[in-house]
């Protein structure tokens, strides 16, 4: 069968759902093509920060409700060490600029309401999905949905679909430049029930190794703690994670960290990874199909909006004003926002993690670091401004 829509949307995540999102506020057809059914990515834990910008967006386009109902907005992290807390107030250092923990499946769950409310088509379990006629001005997409072989003619493509997804791959090598660093520890993440330990996310140092307490509701805890990639969480019993957390988190006042059964428990690599330019013809990569960044400055969601923003206002343009400058732009305009928060992920990610390989030196580096971070109004307000969030204009 042979369908048609002005934007095809590889992938139902934050990037593929807010573009058709934003696009049909714009009266632009698109139609989105997921490879998972709805349940699972409604229900697939991932990080939980939003930038002030991304709540803004969300805010304008008529999603804010359950999310203010529902995330928790926070003025400031601890980033602690040798046992004390330092805390570092974030809206006091960014005129007022909050992040929220609002967590990323019920981001999704929310966009996808949006969206088939609008009557606007998501295809979810289609299969096979491929790029045609990349080069020429009316690409198509060719895939399987229920059985039947589909082809959806496009004016463009957004290449919405992660790391692992197909679109990134469409893109000739010859053209492509990866950048990439991978980390040589990963992070085990847990659900705990349990009520909140602090009001605030907290990010650890400690000789052991790094660890987070984040939050998801007032009776479900996230928390990592730094660990060895390849491991096998079968390695780690309940009692061997709050143990570890325990010891990592431990201060000189005697802080107490709240436990309870955990509910889930995974162990996520960490990479960072770059392709320029982020545009071919008219295939444009959005999120995680062009980027990835280690957990530790909670980027990721909140880049993979502003990707689309500007890529929804660029097509706008061309829509209704017949310009092509900005689509033109979108790969150098993207990507001075893409390694601004490459180099912020990477600096926490190197101030906060024990390597093994570290030699006392370079121990004595990373702790002078936390130290000014902390103690110096200025170091203390680069790191408040860019984990609240840039501007748009960035
Ligand atoms: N065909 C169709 N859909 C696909 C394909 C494919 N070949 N490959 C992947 N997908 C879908 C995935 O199932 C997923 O739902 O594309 C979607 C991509 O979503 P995300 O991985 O969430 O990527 P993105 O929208 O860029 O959002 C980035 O998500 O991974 C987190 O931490 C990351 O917060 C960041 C955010
Ligand atoms: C989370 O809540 O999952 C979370 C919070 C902060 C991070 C990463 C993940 O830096």
């Amino acid at each position: 069968m042979n369908m048609r829509t002005r934007v095809g949307i590889i992938g139902a995540g934050p990037a593929g759902l807010m573009l058709s999102l934003l696009l049909s506020m714009e009266g632009i057809d698109s139609i989105v093509l997921e490879n998972r059914d709805r349940e699972g990515i409604e229900s697939t834990i991932r990080a939980g920060v939003l930038e002030q910008g991304t709540v803004d967006l969300m805010t304008e386009i008529g999603l804010g409700e359950r999310m203010k109902r529902e995330g928790s907005v926070h003025h400031g992290i601890e980033l602690r060490f040798d046992g004390e807390g330092h805390r570092i107030p974030l809206s006091e250092l960014t005129n007022g600029r909050a992040i929220t923990v609002y967590p990323q499946h019920e981001v999704i769950k929310d966009f996808i309401a949006a969206r088939l409310n609008q009557g606007g088509p998501i295809l979810f379990n289609v299969e096979d999905v491929q790029v045609s006629n990349i080069s020429s001005s009316q690409p198509s997409l060719r895939f399987v949905h229920e059985h039947e072989q589909m082809e959806l003619q496009c004016d463009f493509i957004a290449g919405c679909d992660g790391f692992h997804g197909i679109s990134r791959a469409s893109i000739p090598e010859a053209i492509q430049h990866g950048f990439s660093r991978s980390y040589p520890f990963g992070w085990l993440g847990i659900l705990m029930q349990a009520p909140p330990s602090a009001e605030e996310l907290i990010y650890t140092y400690h000789e052991r190794g790094f660890a987070l307490v984040s939050t998801r509701s007032p009776d479900l805890q996230r928390m990592y703690i730094q660990c060895d990639p390849q491991d096998d969480i079968a390695n780690w019993s309940d009692p061997m994670i709050v143990e570890e957390l325990q010891l990592r988190l431990a201060t000189t006042n005697n802080w107490q960290l709240l436990v309870g059964p955990i509910i889930q428990k995974s162990i996520l690599a960490m990479r960072s990874f770059v392709i320029e330019p982020m545009q071919y013809v008219r295939l444009f990569l959005a999120g995680d199909a062009a980027h990835i960044v280690p957990p530790t400055g909670a980027k990721g969601l909140n880049l993979a909006v502003a990707d689309v923003r500007h890529l929804a206002r660029a097509l706008t343009m061309f829509y209704k004003q017949n310009r092509t400058d900005l689509l033109e732009a979108y790969s150098t305009t993207c990507l001075r926002r893409v390694w601004r928060a490459e180099h912020f992920s990477w600096w926490m990610t190197s101030m906060l993690h024990r390597f093994l390989d570290d030699d006392a030196f370079q121990q004595r580096m990373q702790r002078s670091q936390l130290d000014y971070t902390v103690s110096s109004r200025a170091a203390a307000t680069s790191l408040a401004e860019n984990y609240v969030g840039l501007p748009f204009t960035w």
